[in-house]
């Protein structure tokens, strides 16, 4: 089945802010994290039942350094530091998934900055099956 997107720019935001002043994005905006350690964004997404589903996060990163995130489910971190290598440019969006484990109802889905660069800027996330998605990447 499709994926589901959530947009990033109606997301909770802690040290963020939503912005539009690069191309690409979907929806209405996308969110620019504050450049420190702990900026994130919080997605809640809802399952109709407990099992595995694959994260895809849309960014773009016009730096040439790294801006990696750890990603949590539930308040417990999933994935550590996950890297969000540079695009060409601002312009330029990429996406990295991993897989996740939701549990049935609504769940709290945040990515956190971990370096004082913050994150890279995030277009959405999409939650998907894991067999209609890209490879993981972790
Ligand atoms: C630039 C860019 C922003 C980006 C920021 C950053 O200011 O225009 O979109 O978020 O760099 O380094 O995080």
């Amino acid at each position: 089945s499709a994926a589901t997107d959530y947009q990033a720019e109606d997301a909770l935001i802690s040290q963020g802010a939503v912005a539009t002043n690069h191309t690409g994005y979907s929806g209405s905006g996308f969110v620019d994290y504050t450049n420190v350690k702990g900026s994130y964004v919080e997605f809640t997404a809802d399952a109709a039942a407990a099992g595995p589903a694959s994260l895809t996060l849309r960014y773009a990163n016009g730096t040439s350094t790294d801006r990696p995130m750890d990603l949590s489910v539930n308040g417990t971190v999933v994935a550590s530091a996950v890297s969000f290598p540079a695009t060409a440019d601002w312009n330029t969006w990429a996406s990295r998934t991993v897989n996740v484990t939701l549990k049935a109802g609504s769940n709290k889905i945040r990515a956190t900055a971990t370096t004082a660069a913050g994150g890279p800027n995030l277009d959405r996330v999409s939650l998907g099956t894991p067999s209609d998605t890209q490879a993981p990447t972790r």
